[in-house]
């Protein structure tokens, strides 16, 4: 029943906004259903004082004598002849209110429905954007895409669509009962028995739609993150040749979905006839029960049509509800995921009480910290370091040690499950996000460039910083030159949909956005993959620049970062197993020693070869 509550919620928080609009919206969709039921009532006298032969000049006509039992005598005078004007005007007049009414009711509604699920659509992606990195593990990219804009348009169906649909049907079935039961309140419960033969088989089919519907999403989600790994990864599938495959799984996938939607339509489609069925034998019971009567005269003949059409009138508004319940049942179940996601609590939170975090001035602590993904074993184990202002630290280890992991903790985007991480002595868990994260710099393994211009990519964070700062990063970053080079200079679009760059030239795109505040930690996370020998050494040159004198935390892969940093820190299996300098860890014939041996043997000849 979350989903229900979960609607319920989304409709308090966001109609709050609008409260006036929905209200006048409702009031004249009653209004409208006011009409409309007189329109049906009209039908009596249609056929009592205008088709029927019984009726004649000089009898009280049915029209007057209802007016007159409303305490209006308007046409207490007129004769036959002028009725055969006045009550097909009449009618045309209650056809006309009732159009206008239903159109401002209508539109309001469905104006208030749509404001409400834009709203919503912003404040989940708001909530994306502030989520953790545990959040993102939990949900594929291609599960939140599908939730944000299938799973929003259902609900958008249901709440703006079908809400005025529903409100319409709602009034409209009310001001029939009502006038079903002030024309003839014995017959309207005789037909009333027959209710509980259409609630109970439509509560079963709300049920199971409900649950078809989300069997249908969940596989809409699977599609599209299949759809987004193998569209990102288009190239490496093509170089497996791994096409045809991918389209059967796409296909296996497609299937499922298109067995789940069947079962949906079934369900639906099951609907109406069933109600049908059932209303005819209402109308089967009314029928013989009021051919006595009239022919007792207990009832005259536009008496019983005005209430027989009145009963066949509620079939239109029943029906509409039960369509309308199918709609409302996938909604529910799309909101229940939108509201998995709304109350998801990231595990990297703000303090309510965080203060700011003062210039960096001192050093970062790692004190005995220990860090797991989830189920998994510790990743960290009791990593102790100090790094003090101004110190370039290279981080080696095999692959697989934890480096990656560690330095993310620094600007939190994980919390250490263990031990605690301090600057300048304040643990970063007190301090806000904002304030951590602004003084930090970095440079992940694998560089995201947006589809953006270059300046853009290398300003992204900053948008209103001078060009000339996005060029001096630019020139820090040995990306200058290339970038200079490209068609459109720094106006040249980047990302997916734009220019293509080597490795190394995103690599120092990415450098280049990262030191462009000049924040004063620094972390690079150097890319393990080959870059050509050009690329290669411009990126070498970079990082060696940035390093003197900053305090630098970079994962080195290459031999040349590692001695020119000032201490190198050894991580085996999420420990600390050995730190020192380069020449020194080299002499002592540790781990380090060990690690060189194997990883960096070619670059190690090579450097020597070249006397550094
Ligand atoms: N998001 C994640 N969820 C679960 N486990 C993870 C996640 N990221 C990394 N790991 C695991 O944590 C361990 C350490 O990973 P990490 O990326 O820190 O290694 P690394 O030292 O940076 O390796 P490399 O040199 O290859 O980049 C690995 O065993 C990895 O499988
Ligand atoms: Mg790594």
């Amino acid at each position: 029943m979350r989903g229900f509550s979960a609607l319920f919620y989304i409709w308090r928080i966001h109609i709050r906004r609008h409260i006036l609009m929905f209200a006048t919206a409702v009031l004249f969709l009653g209004i409208a259903s006011l009409f409309y039921a007189l329109e049906i009532y009209m039908i009596r006298f249609i056929f009592d004082d205008l088709l029927s032969p019984q009726a004649s000049e000089g009898k009280k006509m049915a029209f007057q004598e209802a007016l007159g039992k409303l305490g209006v005598d308007l046409f207490a005078g007129v004769g036959r002849e002028q009725l055969f004007t006045i009550i097909p005007l009449t009618l045309v007049a209650i056809f006309l209110l009732k159009g206008i009414f239903n159109y401002f009711g209508k539109y309001w509604l469905d104006a208030v429905g749509l404001a409400t699920i834009t709203d919503l659509r912003d404040l989940l992606y708001k909530k994306l954007m502030k989520q953790g990195q545990d959040f993102f593990a939990q949900f594929p990219t291609g599960t939140l895409i599908s939730r944000l804009l299938n799973d929003i348009e259902r609900m958008k169906t249901a709440v703006s669509e079908k809400l005025t649909e529903i409100s319409t049907a709602l009034f409209s079935l009310v001001a029939l009962l009502a006038s079903a039961f002030y024309q003839d309140w014995k017959m309207t419960l005789v037909s009333l028995v027959t209710i509980p033969l259409v609630v109970f088989p439509m509560a079963r089919f709300s049920r199971k739609l409900r649950k078809v519907s989300k069997k249908s999403q969940e596989e809409i989600a699977k599609l599209a993150d299949q759809m987004k790994e193998t569209l990102t990864g288009v190239r490496i599938v093509q170089m497996f040749r791994m096409e045809e495959k991918e389209a059967e799984r796409f296909g296996v996938a497609n299937q499922h979905l298109y067995k789940v939607n069947l079962k949906a339509t079934r369900v639906m489609a099951l609907t109406t006839p069933m109600m049908e069925f059932i209303g005819a034998f209402a109308v089967a019971g009314i029928l013989y029960y009021g051919h006595f009567k009239i022919l007792s005269g207990t009832i005259t003949l536009g008496s019983f049509s005005a209430f027989l059409a009145t009963l066949y009138a509620m079939y239109v508004p029943v029906k509409k509800l039960s369509q309308a319940n199918n709609i409302v049942q996938q909604a529910v179940a799309a909101a229940d995921r939108s509201m998995e996601l709304l109350e998801w609590e990231t595990a990297v939170r703000e303090l309510p009480e965080a203060g700011e975090l003062g210039p960096f001035s001192e050093k970062i602590s790692f004190e005995n910290v220990s860090f797991s993904y989830g189920a998994t074993p510790n990743v960290l184990d009791g990593v102790t370091l100090e790094i003090h202002k101004g110190i370039s630290i290279a981080l080696v280890g095999p692959s697989g040690a934890g480096k990656s992991t560690m330095v993310s903790l620094i600007p939190r985007l994980f919390d250490a499950t263990g031990g605690r991480i301090s600057i300048d002595g304040v643990d970063i868990r007190e301090v806000t996000l904002r304030s951590l994260r602004s003084q930090i710099g970095i440079v992940t393994q694998d560089t995201v460039l947006f589809d953006l211009t270059a300046a853009e990519n290398i300003a992204y964070g900053n948008p209103d910083i001078e060009m000339e700062r996005v060029h001096e990063a630019a020139r820090r970053a040995k990306a200058f030159d290339f970038i200079s080079a490209l068609p459109q200079g720094f106006d040249t679009r980047l990302g997916e949909g734009g220019y293509s760059l080597s490795g190394g030239q995103r690599q120092r795109i990415a450098i280049a956005r990262a030191v462009l505040n000049n924040p004063p930690i620094l972390i690079l996370d150097e890319a393990t993959s080959a870059l050509d020998a050009e690329s290669e050494s411009a990126v070498q040159e970079a990082i060696r620049d940035l390093m003197r004198g900053r305090t630098t935390i970079i994962i080195a892969h290459r031999l040349s970062t590692v001695m020119d940093a000032d201490l190198t820190v050894v991580l085996e299996e999420g420990r600390i197993v050995e730190k020192g300098r380069h020449a020194e860890l080299i002499g002592s014939s540790g781990r380090y020693a060990r690690l060189c041996a194997m990883e960096f043997r070619a670059a190690l000849s090579d450097g020597f070869s070249k006397g550094e």
